[in-house]
């Protein structure tokens, strides 16, 4: 799978830590930057990484700000995008299967490390169930 990735730089660590995760398991990863910790505006990231999912280029997006509220907000002014916050692995899960989640957003300065890398995990590895669902994205999708 070719994931984009992108972080500010609330989000640098931890995007970092997520992209060896990425290529340790194999994945193909583009990675759009932030490339430090010094300070950068977290729209222009997440619009990157969501325009990547939207196109096509990427399946897949992982976006990391200092609480992944932000680059969330960004990521989803982008049209067909469904970017998912989540804290647990239970809200990875359930934001595929029930959003369809394209782009996963993740707080860096507040969801440690480990427990990101299982939610990084949930959301690669869950399928969207369709169904109900799938009605409702296609509402999305339309807004
Ligand atoms: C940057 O200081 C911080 O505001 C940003 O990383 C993020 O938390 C915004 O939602």
């Amino acid at each position: 799978m070719l994931i984009a990735i992108a972080s500010d730089h609330g989000g640098f660590k931890l995007k970092e830590t997520i992209r060896k995760y990425l290529a340790e398991r194999g994945e193909k990863v583009v990675d759009l930057g932030t490339s430090s910790e010094e300070s950068v505006d977290y729209p222009i990231f997440g619009k990157a990484c969501a325009e990547a999912v939207a196109s096509g280029k990427a399946e897949r997006g992982i976006v990391v700000c200092g609480t992944g509220i932000g680059i969330s907000i960004a990521a989803n002014k982008v049209k067909g995008i469904r970017c998912g916050l989540c804290t647990s692995v239970e809200m990875a899960e359930l934001t595929r299967k029930h959003n369809n989640a394209n782009i996963l957003a993740l707080g860096g300065r507040t969801t440690e490390p480990d427990l990101a890398l299982d939610i990084v995990k949930a959301f690669l590895d869950t399928e969207f169930e369709g169904g109900r669902h799938k009605r409702r994205t296609d509402m999305l999708d339309e807004m």
